[in-house]
């Protein structure tokens, strides 16, 4: 297809401001731009007395016409931002609020544009490499990782994956060399996911070897564009101060022209707010250029899911503003990292049934079952012999979810997982 006159300017403008940037996009991005239809002549429309415009069935005045039992539910809420439209990019105010939270975690982020609204994380995931990924790239991964990267990357947009082990050998830290070696395998454009917090691990680097990750993924930008997706959907749930709270995002900013950090973050799990589905799409570009960006995610966004939900952001944007915001996340942060350290002492007691993996934060610990041991048949055994639901990872890996379990059930679940091991012969 042709790329029409409007995405040509927004090519044009964006390759004088950022010409890496622009040649890193891919074929759907040079071609996608947020048009002057209808949401775009809504907008410029809003302060209208008489606003004919959007196919939103309003009382003439602007504000919705709820239907009763939905009208009575949300009673305490203001009816236009309960019923109506979001604008495509988001509401304003969400993505200020959004911005000075980051802002406030890291003073780095004054030069970085507002992000794009999502619905949700995955979306975010999905539509920053809907902009940057072409058929054919490849993405670099750890060995550890969410399944959902495969659907994403490779099942949507026929990517090859490269894999390289989340732990060295030795289990100290995050494997920053693998990553390292792994970059010097990918000639050319290469794409690199990060996702600390990590699931299924619980791992967060250290601030140093969050350092050190930076400076890899700046040298390996030397001579060709390197995109990073950092995953932050388990931001803020750390559980030791050797842990980094930090996003990686931050270490990337203004790095390198030819390093393209994208974050990816959003209210599901940091503001426990799952089925919201307010995710953010922010460039680690200039303004100028992420502005660019945000046009063209409207694009990927109105024709994909029309626009972000609404309901949701408000929400998001009440929650936030809440003087005990801080001490609410506080006080579920605590509730997982009680969960955490009963979890730390069950799985740390000596068995040969499994290796325990260093975790210190997020939602999961996971284990390295012993050898000869299938993780789907323990995960199958567990759930008819001991009524226990765990994930496998893999073939060798249980992932452990103490974010949706009661501390009573910690031991309990420990114990029948090592049960179920010892009386399972090892397969052959
Ligand atoms: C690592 C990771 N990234 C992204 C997501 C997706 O978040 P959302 O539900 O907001 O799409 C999840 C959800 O489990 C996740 O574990």
């Amino acid at each position: 297809m042709d790329i029409l006159p409007e995405a040509l300017d927004r090519n044009e403008r964006l390759k004088a401001l950022a010409p890496e940037v622009f040649n890193a996009l891919s074929p759907l991005a040079r071609r996608a731009f947020f048009p002057k239809g209808i949401p775009f002549q809504a907008g410029q429309a809003s302060g209208c007395t008489i606003n004919a415009t959007i196919g939103q069935i309003t009382d003439g005045f602007g504000n919705p016409l709820p239907l009763a039992r939905m009208g009575e539910l949300l009673s305490n809420l203001r009816p236009k931002d309960a019923f109506l439209y979001s604008p495509v990019q988001g509401r304003p105010k969400a993505r200020q609020l959004w911005h000075e939270k980051l802002l406030k975690e890291d003073a780095r982020m004054e030069s970085v544009g507002l992000a794009a609204v999502t619905a949700g994380i995955c979306h975010a995931i999905s539509m920053a490499a809907e902009l940057f990924f072409t058929p054919g790239d490849t993405l670099l991964l750890p060995d550890l990782y969410w399944d959902n990267y495969e659907q994403i990357f490779g099942i949507r947009l026929e990517g090859r994956f490269e894999r390289y082990p989340f732990y060295p050998t030795d289990l100290s830290g995050f494997n920053v060399d693998g990553l390292r070696e792994a970059l010097a395998t990918v000639q050319g454009k290469v794409h690199v996911l990060l996702n600390f917090p990590s699931n299924p691990s619980g791992y967060s680097p250290t601030p140093t070897e969050l350092k050190a990750i930076a400076e890899v993924l700046t040298e390996a930008a030397l001579n060709r564009a390197v995109i990073v997706y950092c995953d932050d959907a388990y931001h803020g749930l750390v559980f030791e101060k050797t842990a980094t709270s930090k996003s990686l995002f931050f270490e990337l900013i203004g790095r390198s022209p030819n390093l393209i950090a994208l974050k990816c973050d959003g209210v599901t799990k940091e503001l426990s707010f799952f089925g919201g589905r307010v995710g953010f799409l922010t460039f680690g570009t200039s303004k100028e250029a992420a502005e660019i960006l945000v046009d063209k995610s409207m694009s990927l966004v109105r024709s994909g899911i029309g626009s972000p939900v609404g309901i949701s952001q408000y929400l998001m944007e009440e929650e936030l503003e809440d003087p005990r915001h801080d001490a609410s996340f506080e006080t579920m942060r605590q509730i997982l990292e009680r969960r955490y350290r009963i979890l730390k002492d069950a799985v740390s007691k000596p068995t040969e049934q499994w290796t325990v993996y260093p975790f210190n934060a997020g939602c999961f610990c996971l284990l390295e079952l012993r050898a000869g041991l299938n993780a789907e048949d323990i995960r199958q055994r567990l759930i008819k012999d001991e009524s226990v639901g765990v994930v496998n990872q893999g073939d060798k890996h249980i992932r452990l979810a103490f974010c949706s379990i009661t501390e009573e059930a910690i031991e309990p679940l420990v114990a029948s997982l090592e049960r179920v091991c010892e009386k399972t012969e090892a397969r052959r």
